[in-house]
């Protein structure tokens, strides 16, 4: 039984000025606003101006989190950035947000778990909260994507944006914040998203210069498979791990990768579409940045109430999957009415009953993915069949010189 309970109690966020529009994209490379919006749900991200980095980006982030939370920097004890662009190899980056913030008394760390950054770094600052260590710490997600992607990759530079989102997380002695969390890595498919050249690994020659070696690569079909997979698993483990099931959680807010991935995953676990928060057509996946950049707007547009608890949900480069239950802790308590027969038998049910409610929505759960899976595997052959059948006319030139479909 932890001693004190993470609260969050302030929250910020920064997106460049910059738009950059699938209609300015068909311009450089070969692609269309359908094929974008169609298979990745993205109308525009934000990118960051030339000279404007990570630390940048979220030092503003930060700054809002502690004015909303109205505590001074020195007032924090710990400061964790998720990044996986960084502003140099070395040093980290939270050192030079920790300077630029005047957080004068805090420790700095970074965290790299690719876009699943943000749930390590909360997970990572609860433990630090519930044994007492540490009062207030600062966890920011910000990412300048932009500098890491091949312009001319259309696999790629359709699809990230830049950004930060920041929140402060304190010690409260109302039950609330993290209920569960579960953390998650499969590093067999560690090349599946890689930037091959930068590392000790290899030496930046002049040939992986122009190889684009420094640049970003993904593998997008084997991270979608883990992706999907691993979303729904994670969800259902931490709701499980509540004590719960999906009817007490009233917000859903997944890392933002692909509109595809989130409505599967939503439609796999019953979750109404109106319960997840979903803005990756304004901001493209932004990796770390996207949770905390979500979560920021749910809170500003009042989608997120005191009271309320919502599930985290990542996946990203590792490959790596993280989620956690957090509980918004009412502003004000109200006195609780005395229960005048609290038996302990009662208690006991209570515990049961929420075992078996927790285990019937498992059964559900399951048995929806199963019926989805054997539908799949009747369509797939066919559609697959359908493609090898079109590339061979097309081979012998037997299409109609108007036939699209
Ligand atoms: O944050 C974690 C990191 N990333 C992810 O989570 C991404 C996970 N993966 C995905 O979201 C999807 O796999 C993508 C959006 C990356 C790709 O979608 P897909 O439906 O898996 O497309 P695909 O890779 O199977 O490609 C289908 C076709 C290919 O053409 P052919 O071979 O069928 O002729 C691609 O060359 O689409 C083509 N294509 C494009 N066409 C127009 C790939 N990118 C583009 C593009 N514009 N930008």
């Amino acid at each position: 039984m932890s001693m004190y309970h993470s609260r969050i109690t302030g929250w910020g966020s920064y997106s460049p000025a910059r738009i950059l529009t699938n209609a300015e994209l068909e311009g450089m490379v070969d692609t269309s606003d359908e094929w974008i919006v169609s298979r990745t749900g993205i109308r525009e991200r934000h990118l960051a101006a030339a000279d404007e980095t990570t630390a940048d980006m979220a030092v503003v982030a930060c700054e809002k989190a502690l004015a909303r939370a109205e505590i001074d920097a020195s007032e924090i004890d710990l400061i964790i950035l998720a990044t996986s662009t960084p502003d140099h190899l070395c040093p980290p980056s939270s050192s030079i947000i920790q300077h630029r913030l005047g957080a004068t008394r805090a420790g700095a760390m970074s965290v790299v778990t690719g876009c699943t950054g943000f749930v390590y770094g909360l997970v990572t600052a609860t433990q630090f909260i519930q044994t007492g260590a540490y009062k207030n710490i600062l966890v920011v997600g910000s990412e300048k994507l932009s500098y890491a992607i091949d312009w001319e990759d259309r696999n790629t530079c359709v699809l990230f944006g830049d950004g930060a989102g920041a929140v402060v997380v304190s010690q409260s002695e109302q039950p609330g914040g993290m209920l569960s969390m579960l953390l998650g890595s499969d590093g067999s498919d560690w090349d599946a998203l890689i930037v091959p050249g930068i590392g000790s690994a290899s030496e930046l020659t002049n040939e992986a210069l122009a190889r684009k070696e420094h640049k970003l690569r993904m593998d997008g079909q084997r991270v979608f498979k883990f992706a999907a997979r691993t979303m729904i698993d994670s969800v259902t483990q931490v709701v499980v791990d509540a004590g719960m099931t999906l009817n007490d959680i009233q917000l859903v807010i997944p890392h933002q990768a692909n509109q595809r991935i989130i409505d599967l995953a939503a439609k796999r676990l019953g979750i109404d579409q109106d319960k997840i928060v979903s803005n990756i057509a304004r901001y493209g996946n932004t990796s770390a940045a996207s949770i905390p950049l979500a979560l920021c707007e749910a809170l500003d547009d009042g989608r997120l109430k005191p009271g309320d608890r919502a599930v985290f949900v990542a996946f990203g480069a590792g490959l790596t999957n993280a989620a956690c239950v957090w509980e918004f802790q009412p502003e004000h308590v109200e006195e609780q009415p005395i229960l005048v027969t609290n038996w302990p038998v009662s208690e006991a049910f209570r515990e049961r009953a929420l075992q078996m409610k927790a285990a019937a929505w498992r059964a559900q759960v399951q048995a929806r993915t199963m019926a989805s899976d054997a539908a799949m595997s009747v369509m797939l052959p066919l559609y697959t069949f359908r493609k090898g059948v079109k590339k061979r006319l097309q081979e012998l030139d037997l299409t109609q010189p108007n036939d699209e479909s």
